[in-house]
């Protein structure tokens, strides 16, 4: 028995106030903390270095999530961990060695994710699943929030889902995810839904709708 999980995205938060909207979201009836870092590299845009990930971490009560959009990862993966991060999910595409990459992020302790953009087939992480606590199934090109629920991320996750099997394994989906898309992906096999704009409207914690039962739906 699935339960979903609502994971806002902090990236869509009032940047001057990150301890007052994690506690808001969090009193609002968020599961987990999504903290999206970009580098300006693997993606056109700049977020959160691991000093910002650590001033970040007393103010979360739930589980801090750490979607790298980064290249190359594993510089720095000691560094996300040492900054508090409970989940460290690295990008298929972002080098040549993901398994190497997963393995280096299981040693430290920290759960495992692997992520895939929208144009990357099922199929490339078929080899890696056993070394993943979770599968992160991207539905907008990552760099931004507030994009366009890209839908064929709908049967790639009933494909991923297919793949699993019984291996307890999540799978969490990012961008354009909505009251309205959230229940075609959860029916599709995901259990952790990302949100940035559905949950911060205009910079401010304002939407608790996306905690109710739509976006809860299977
Ligand atoms: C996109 C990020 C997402 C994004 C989601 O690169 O990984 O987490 O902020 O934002 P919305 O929900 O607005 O698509
Ligand atoms: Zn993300």
């Amino acid at each position: 028995d699935r339960s979903i999980k609502i994971a806002p995205s902090i990236l869509s938060a009032d940047f001057a106030d990150f301890g007052r909207e994690i506690r808001a979201i969090e009193a609002q009836g968020a599961d987990w903390v999504h903290v999206d870092v970009m580098d300006g590299h693997f993606v056109p845009n700049l977020t959160f270095g691991p000093p910002a990930v650590k001033a970040f971490r007393p103010h979360v009560k739930t589980f801090m999530d750490v979607h790298l959009m980064i290249a190359p990862v594993d510089p720095y993966i000691d560094a996300y961990a040492e900054a508090g991060a409970d989940m460290i999910t690295a990008h298929v595409e972002a080098g040549p060695h993901i398994h190497r990459t997963l393995q280096a992020i299981k040693a430290t302790g920290k759960m495992a994710g692997v992520s895939l953009n929208p144009g990357t087939p099922a199929e490339a992480i078929a080899d890696v699943l056993d070394l993943c606590d979770m599968v992160l199934v991207m539905t907008v090109n990552p760099g931004f929030g507030g994009q366009k629920f890209i839908h064929s991320g709908v049967e790639k996750t009933r494909k991923i889902r297919q793949m699993i099997g019984d291996r307890p394994i999540h799978i969490q989906i990012d961008g354009g995810v909505t009251p309205e898309t959230a229940p075609l992906v959860a029916a599709a096999g995901a259990d952790v839904l990302v949100a940035g704009s559905a949950v911060f409207k205009g910079g401010s914690v304002g939407n608790p709708d996306v905690y109710g039962k739509n976006m809860r739906a299977i």
